[in-house]
């Protein structure tokens, strides 16, 4: 089986070719795998602005699907089927992918493969690394999730907890933004907390204390899920992203200046980037410990973050827990992810009819994903 994968829920056009190995440890092989980022467009706004990913996404697909099949060698015919993400992500985005892959399949006359965004990233660990062992406890953790998921068979994910509020990666945006950094602010924070002291500022870790606040829509909680773990496997950043704008304000009236100086921005970097990478890494390392899990995985963009890989090895280290991380190429939003949980969803009978629709919030337990 060769599969088509198409990837546009945010501001990453991306397409990729992925086939079977048919060997069951590492099913997967990536023939292909092409990025248009657009991520200097979104810069100057300090941001992705919705309409505009759209309509630079509509510029990009062609291109970014032919030069798919281009250097995976594969042509038209040689597709088995399309793989497109129809969710959660900016839905004006989202469209713009399925559309185009509902085109393909009716055209070519092939299976047309829904696949959820979080699904991807999870198999993300699997394309590179081979088979988890289960059950593995896997963190999403990216600009618009942060979702610890209980994976007990391959390609079931429960979740086990996420965030109230902001997203990992929406945190390291926002304070990398209000300290005046260039946007996306995570990579920018991670290369300026190498040279920051991590324990200049104390940051307030959150925990989450009542177990009805904010509760959101309902959960499909993993069983053996007792009331008493809720409150340790979600997360809250919004807390911390206020706590840094006032120590920086704070700071800036004191200095009497408009900017911080360079070695200060180091540090409240720093400080910043510790609490968040301990933060999600206990709650991950608890999960798993609670869960009996056997393996753990972290991925999505947050997860290139090198202070977060680093302290991650030396936990699984510690605890004999192995660890799954994507390469840095498959950590950020790619279609290599997406096409291979095409393939498993292909596999398991689930495809859509060409009346597939995108959703700007979708669960990873809904009919069709
Ligand atoms: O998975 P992704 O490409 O898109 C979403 O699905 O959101 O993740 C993008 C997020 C951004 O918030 C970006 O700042 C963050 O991942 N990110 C990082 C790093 N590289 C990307 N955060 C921390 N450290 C990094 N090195
Ligand atoms: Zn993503």
């Amino acid at each position: 089986m060769k599969i088509l994968g198409i990837e546009t829920s945010c501001d990453e056009t991306a397409a990729a070719v992925v086939s079977e190995t048919g060997d069951f440890s590492h099913p997967w092989s990536v023939a292909s795998s092409v990025i248009a980022s657009q991520v200097d467009l979104h810069r100057e706004w300090g941001g992705v602005v919705p309409e505009l990913a759209s309509r630079q996404h509509v510029r990009d697909i062609c291109g970014v699907v032919e030069q798919a099949l281009k250097d995976g060698h594969v042509g038209w015919a040689d597709l088995d089927a399309i793989a497109v993400t129809q969710g959660p992500g900016l839905v004006g985005s989202l469209l713009i992918g399925v559309a185009f892959a509902k085109s393909l399949a009716a055209s070519l006359a092939i299976p047309l493969v829904p696949v959820h965004h979080l699904a991807g990233h999870i198999e993300s660990l699997v394309v590179e690394n081979g088979i988890l062992p289960l059950p593995a406890v896997a963190l999403v953790v990216s600009g618009g999730h942060t979702s610890l998921y209980l994976v007990r068979s391959q390609g079931e994910y429960l979740l086990a907890g996420r965030t109230r509020d902001d997203a990992a990666g929406e945190a390291f945006d926002k304070v990398a933004t209000l300290m005046g950094l260039e946007y996306p602010g995570g990579p920018v924070i991670d290369r300026l907390a190498k040279t920051g002291d991590d324990h200049s500022v104390d940051f307030p870790v959150a925990r989450i204390t009542h177990a009805d606040r904010n509760d959101g829509p309902p959960l499909t909680r993993p069983v053996g899920f007792s009331a008493a773990m809720r409150g340790r496997t979600e997360f809250s950043f919004s807390g911390l992203k206020t706590a840094v704008k006032r120590y920086v304000a704070k700071r800036l009236t004191l200095l009497n200046r408009d900017t911080l100086p360079t070695s200060e921005v180091a540090d409240i970097c720093a400080s910043f980037q510790r609490v968040v990478v301990e933060t999600l890494l206990d709650r991950t390392f608890e999960t798993a410990r609670s869960f009996g899990a056997r393996s753990v995985g972290i991925a999505g963009g947050v997860s290139a973050n090198s202070r977060l890989r680093v302290e991650a090895e030396r936990r699984s280290e510690a605890v004999g827990l192995p660890l799954f991380l994507p390469s840095l190429a498959l950590a950020t939003d790619n279609a290599a992810m997406i096409a291979a949980a095409g393939l498993r969803n292909l596999n398991a009978g689930k495809t859509a009819s060409l009346d597939l629709n995108a959703y700007a919030s979708l669960g990873l337990d809904d009919p069709g994903c």
